[in-house]
Formats: C-alpha cells, structure tokens, sequence
C-alpha cells in the first residue's frame, strides 16, 4: 500500500513519504544538504515545477527520470537549494572585513564560497572599494555556488530595485545604474564593480577546488548549517588549510565554530582565523 504524505488531497501529483526519503537521500548524496523531517511540503512545491514541465504525473516518475537522466542532476540541485541572501546580510562582516583589508598589506584574494544571487560578493567588492579606494585592485574576487541558476543571476548583477533600499544614497549612486524604459524597477551592479567578480560553479563536496593561492578571506555563510558536524569539520579544515596564518574566515550568524577550536580560534562574532 502506498504510504501517502498526510495532505494528499491538496496535491496535483502523487506524492508519498518515500518519495520525501528518495528527495532527502539523493539532495544529500549530491550537495551534503540534510533536509528536516518538516521540508516535505517545501519539497513538493519545489519539485512540482519540474514534473509539470517534463509532463510527467508523479514525484515517483520525475525521480526515476533523475536517475536516468544526469543532466536532470543540476535542475533537480536547483530547485531544492535555499537561496536567501541579501546586500550587507549581517553588516557587521563588511566592516570587519575592510577593518582587516586596512590592516593587511598584500591581499590578493577572497572566496565568497555560497555566494548565491550575488548580493555578497558584490557587498564584498564594495567594500574593497571603500577600503581601498579604488575600483583597480589586484585583489581577486572568486564568488562560488552549486546552482547553475543563482550563478547565472549574480553574473548579470540586475536586482529589483527594492533589494537595494536599505543602503545609503552615495553606495546607490556609485555602485549602482537605475535601469529605464522596460528595465525600470531595476538597477545593475556597474561595469567596474561587476569586474572584480569572478564567478564559478563549485559543489563544496567537490574533492578539488578550483581556487589559486593564497585565499586571505573566505565568506562561507549560511550554507554550513545545512550540512551535518562531520562534514562541517571536513569543510572548515580543507577551507582553513587554504588561509595563511593571519587569513580570515567569516561564517553564518547560526554557524558557532566553537567545537572546531582545533581548527579556528573566533576573533570576533562569528569571524574566525586558523588556530
Ligand atoms: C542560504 S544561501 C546563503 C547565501 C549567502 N552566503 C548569504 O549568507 O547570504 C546558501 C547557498 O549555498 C548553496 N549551496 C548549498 N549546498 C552547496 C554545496 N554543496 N556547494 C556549494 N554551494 C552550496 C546554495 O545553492 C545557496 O545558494
């Protein structure tokens, strides 16, 4: 008998508490993502769109064609990942970050390692700016996500123009160009910021990075929460490896490092530096 999830009833396609399992195995197999007992109907809503564009009839079905299809794989990663970011998502990093680029002759590179629609290493590179001065550093950007779509978002650097509201008239009018005619309602990052931004898909499970040396500072923000503690440790230990000593690693607000003191030592809230 066919175990169904409770609200049924509310469902297009056939959709049971295996299904939910398979989704949570293979999301995990793939990303390192472990999805909660309550993301059921997040799961559902999220992969809805992929049978009903594959004109399949059942969560069942579109799993099977996942494992039939490879090139499937990165649809199926980019419907479930969680994408939240914003510009300047907890202020307090920027300024700890241009305190740090203030302090530290000879930075030549950050990682932004989860970095989504673009909003953080775009804050990243204002804040390089206003650190430094200038457009025309040699310090080298490399912004990183599993999902092929927020890649392709954050590349283009276009956002509605609300996702910019909260930061000051001077950073609007130097970092940003409002667009007119049927882009108005939206701004672009400009030219010069959108430079010094290199972006490239980079699955964190991934055994080699793509990354040259030295990294000085790494943004690893709220991505870390969705994998377990032994891949935490795994992570944060390959990541730290590629800082020097006085390098610097910035994690989510709900990221607590404190377990890993073998690791990295906190030097402020929750901004690390290898032990
Ligand atoms: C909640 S967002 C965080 C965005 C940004 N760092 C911030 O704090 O605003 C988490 C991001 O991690 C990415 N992600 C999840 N698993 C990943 C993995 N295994 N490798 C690389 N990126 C991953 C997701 O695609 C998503 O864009």
């Amino acid at each position: 008998m066919l175990n169904l999830i409770k609200d049924d009833d509310k469902h297009e396609f056939l959709y049971t508490n295996e299904d939910f399992e398979k989704v949570r195995g293979i999301l995990n197999k793939l990303t390192g993502i472990n999805l909660a007992d309550s993301k059921d109907a997040m799961v559902y809503s999220r992969l809805v769109r992929r049978v009903r564009a594959l004109k399949l009839s059942s969560i069942a079905e579109y799993l099977k064609y996942v494992a039939a299809n490879a090139h499937e794989e990165q649809n199926f990663i980019n419907a479930l990942t969680t994408n939240l970011t914003s510009f300047f998502r907890e202020e307090h990093h920027f300024k700890v970050l241009k305190d740090y680029l203030n302090d530290t002759p000879g930075v030549k590179r950050i990682w932004c390692a989860a970095s989504s629609t673009g909003e953080e290493p775009y804050s990243i590179a204002i804040s390089v700016v206003e650190a430094l001065g200038r457009f025309d550093t040699n310090i080298e950007i490399i912004a990183s996500d599993i999902d092929s779509n927020v890649l392709e978002t954050a590349k283009q650097g276009v956002y509605h123009e609300s996702r910019i509201q909260s930061l000051n008239l001077s950073m609007k009018k130097q970092f940003f160009h409002r667009g007119t005619g049927s882009n108005k309602g939206f701004v672009r990052v400009v030219p010069e910021l959108r430079r010094m931004v290199k972006f490239r898909q980079i699955n964190l499970l991934d055994s080699k990075w793509p990354i040259d040396l030295p990294v000085n500072v790494i943004f690893c923000r709220n991505v870390m929460i969705y994998f377990n503690r032994e891949m935490q440790e795994a992570l944060l230990t390959r990541m730290v490896r590629l800082l020097p000593k006085d390098g610097l690693y910035v994690a989510g607000h709900s990221e607590n490092f404190s377990y890993f003191s073998h690791i990295v030592s906190a030097v402020g809230k929750t901004t690390y530096k290898p032990a």
